[in-house]
């Protein structure tokens, strides 16, 4: 498609309309739109999870989210940026808790008041299980709610729709870290690339990584050595 054929759109930022091209992500449209984003930008891959975003589309009364780096615009579309999604994130020393379900309902007792509404669900970018992976938590089996969880990119977007003030991505990340410290078990393939890095075995393979351009890392990335 030459540039002639690609079609407008009509978007707002911040209640003032632009028109851009609608192949655009929102991210790309506000840069078009001569915004310098130095927040809520980062990977633009759908990876890093800081680009949560809210909108709505004209004459539609519902806020819509999404990620910016991955949504594109449509015509009527109103976006505004809000700092962040809050999220409450319950302070404890890893070391002074335990992998036990009253344990964790003392952290973040909002995760009983999950009415199964699946908003969590609907609303991820990454298509998680969210609603699962709370059930999971309430009944402490934090080995499947960290495997479920794994994928999370803590955009916040499921924190946006719970009716239950729930911070899913904050409980997750506490089961992860619970069932990593006390009870997956120790991993040799780690421990050995570990001694290995300490030993100085790699630093000839990290330099070429550190000097390597763009096609060279991704060339890596894609043929790497996976553990099984
Ligand atoms: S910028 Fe990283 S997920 Fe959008």
């Amino acid at each position: 498609m030459t540039r002639d054929q690609v079609e407008m759109v009509d978007i707002y930022i911040m209640g003032k309309r632009y028109r851009v091209p609608e192949t655009l992500t929102i991210i790309d449209a506000m840069e078009y739109a001569g915004y310098r984003l130095t927040r809520g930008c980062g990977c633009r891959a759908g990876f890093c999870g800081a680009c949560a975003t809210v909108y709505r589309m004209e004459g539609d009364y519902e806020l819509k989210v999404g990620l910016a780096c991955q949504t594109k615009v449509e015509n009527g579309m109103y976006l505004a940026q809000i700092p962040f999604f809050p999220g409450r994130k319950a302070k404890y020393e890893l070391e002074e808790i335990e992998p036990s379900v009253a344990h964790f309902a003392q952290l973040y007792p909002e995760v009983y008041r999950c009415l199964g509404c699946s908003s969590c669900n609907k609303v991820c970018p990454q298509d998680i299980d969210v609603m699962q992976y709370i059930a999971y938590l309430q009944r402490g089996d934090f080995a499947k709610a960290a495997d479920l969880s794994f994928d999370c990119l803590m955009c916040g977007l499921c924190v946006s729709r719970c009716p239950a003030n729930i911070v899913h991505y904050n409980a997750a990340l506490a089961g992860r870290r619970l069932y990593s410290r006390y009870l997956a078990k120790p991993d040799p393939f780690l421990a050995k690339r570990a001694r290995a890095i300490k030993d100085g075995e790699l630093d000839q393979e990290i330099d070429e990584l550190v000097n390597a351009d763009k096609e060279k890392l991704q060339e890596l990335y894609n043929n790497r050595e996976i553990e099984k």
